[in-house]
């Protein structure tokens, strides 16, 4: 496996195999890689000639009260996972290289950036928004690999490709969880052995407002009254939201109808963490 530092040695790599017609595939992350990493560089492997992680802590989606410079970068762990799995290329920029002193733009998405990740973090899209359009005309590769477990980035890395002519396919993952539900995440390392033990209440919730769907309830807050049950067992967990939505705009449903997302964001201790399930209603 290649270790590639630099912006222009990773764009000539890409370069010269697209011009060999090898078909290149991507797997943007921060590092801390775990078992939802892993599924996502699995089946890129399976779909494309080369494939490329980049693995960036990108400061641009903190805010200055977020956690960069404690963020979790086990680098050696990282690779040896990336090779087990066959990549060909790591791309580990610097954040100098990737935002030399005189960098001025920024990429906003501003209609799906509004709500939920976007409202409690102001500039965390614009960050990441940002930093996908770079480091998709940097590794330009065909297709690029995201998790459903980011459900709003996914949705704004699908407008931002469309809008602005990328030209990358973009694959969604499922979430991957541990077996008790939680899903994996690179925060989860954060949280104390009791805040551990709370966590997975999150995807029980949304659980609970699956079922009542798959049950044909269509009364919204009956749902989201619903959801919010089984985390009032645990007082120190406060709810951010748990919203039902429309899958591809994010905005709140007034009525489930043929299809929903339910969204969730809850603060245990210091720790945030962010979760989702897509419902198809039977018809
Ligand atoms: P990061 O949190 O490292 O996640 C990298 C990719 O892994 C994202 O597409 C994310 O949705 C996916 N992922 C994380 N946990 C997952 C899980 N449990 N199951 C399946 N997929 C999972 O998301 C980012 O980095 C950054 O915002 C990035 C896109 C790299 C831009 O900086």
């Amino acid at each position: 496996m290649k270790i590639i530092r630099t912006v222009p040695s990773m764009t000539a790599w890409s370069e010269r195999l697209r011009r060999e017609g090898v078909t290149i595939g991507f797997v943007p992350t921060m590092g801390a890689l775990h078992d939802g990493h892993r599924a996502l560089i699995r089946t890129s492997r399976l779909r494309c000639d080369a494939l490329v992680v980049s693995i960036f802590v990108n400061p641009a989606q903190f805010s200055p009260t977020e956690d960069l410079s404690k963020y979790p970068r086990p680098i050696a762990r990282d690779r040896a996972l990336c090779r087990e799995e066959g990549v060909d290329v790591c791309f580990e920029p610097t954040a100098g290289g990737m935002y030399p002193a005189d960098f001025q733009t920024i990429v906003t998405v501003p209609v799906i950036a509004r709500r939920w990740e976007g409202a409690a973090r102001p500039h965390h899209f614009a960050g990441v928004a940002t930093v996908v359009t770079k480091l998709f005309r940097i590794v330009q590769p065909h297709l690029a690999w995201f998790g459903q477990k980011d459900y709003q980035q996914a949705a704004l890395v699908r407008q931002l490709v469309h809008d602005l002519n990328l030209g990358v396919k973009i694959q969604i993952r499922p979430t991957v969880r541990e077996r008790d539900g939680l899903a994996m995440s690179s925060r989860n390392v954060y949280l104390s052995a009791n805040e551990r033990r709370m966590a997975p209440l999150l995807s029980q919730a949304l659980r609970v407002g699956r079922r009542m769907i798959a049950d044909r309830v269509r009364d919204v807050a009956a749902i989201e009254q619903a959801m919010r049950q089984p985390l009032k067992r645990e007082p120190t967990i406060h709810v951010e939201y748990l919203a039902v939505c429309d899958p591809d705009g994010l905005e709140p449903l007034p009525v489930v109808a043929t299809h929903a997302v339910l969204l969730g964001a809850v603060q245990i201790g210091s720790v945030r963490l962010i979760d989702n399930m897509l419902v198809r209603i039977p018809s």
